[in-house]
């Protein structure tokens, strides 16, 4: 395989051929923020929270997007892309609400790495949750639209559940055909729960389970991929 050299904020390394700048920065042990990448989900870049500078370049680019090239000069850290990683970050931070319901999330992490700021931003109106579904809980309010779980459950588990409903600012996952989530083929797998990085899928524990009328199927009660509460 080949080996490709550049550099990124000062530091020589290595890239291999086809490498993302994210790739060969978290090879290295380098930290850039992402959020709607996850190494067996593939690319959607629609984030844009991994943005970095490349010399000679005027726009920012996107290192979960962005393959290595040689003799490439990359800034990660200080400077325009930090900025504007960290005014994203923000607006996420708005979008999501300020409640995540994860206060360890993926989201809330890099936002105080990057010394993002909460109340930069007047957060968006908090919609209801969906608790149709007696295993996970579905707070839209936190959803950042990464589409993580869109392809979690299709790719990892094959189940085709999920999808994007809505165009635009009315853009939202949806289950089926935007059914509740409670009244679609979901079986509680729990896959979507571990791929968002905000807390909008989470387990619904007691409560929803307490307000279900009836038990549901599942195919992994007590699986402890992510809903860990016992089903039938
Ligand atoms: Fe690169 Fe989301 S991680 S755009």
């Amino acid at each position: 395989m080949q080996t490709l050299r550049f550099r990124l904020d000062g530091r020589e390394l290595d890239a291999r051929e086809g490498e993302t700048i994210l790739e060969a920065a978290r090879r290295h042990g380098i930290a850039i923020p992402h959020l709607c990448w996850r190494p067996d989900l593939g690319v959607a870049g629609n984030c844009r929270t991994c943005l970095v500078e490349v010399e000679g370049e005027g726009r920012l680019a996107a290192a979960c997007h962005r393959r290595v090239e040689p003799g490439m000069v990359v800034r990660a850290r200080g400077g325009r892309a930090a900025r504007v990683r960290r005014g994203v970050l923000e607006l996420l931070l708005a979008e999501a609400g300020g409640a995540l319901l994860r206060r360890d999330s993926e989201l809330e992490r890099w936002a105080e790495a990057e010394g993002a700021r909460r109340d930069r931003f007047r957060p968006d109106p908090w919609p209801a949750a969906d608790l149709s579904h007696p295993a996970i809980a579905v707070e839209r309010g936190a959803c950042i639209r990464c589409t993580r779980c869109v392809r979690a459950c299709r790719t990892v588990q094959g189940h085709d559940v999920l999808g994007m409903a809505g165009r635009g600012a009315a853009s939202r996952i949806a289950f089926d055909l935007d059914d509740p989530m409670g009244a679609s083929l979901c079986v509680g797998c729990g896959e979507c729960v571990q791929a968002c990085p905000t807390g909008a899928l989470a387990p619904a524990g007691g409560a929803a389970l307490r307000q279900a009328k009836a038990l549901t199927d599942s195919v992994c009660p007590y699986c402890g991929v992510g809903c860990q509460v016992r089903i039938h």
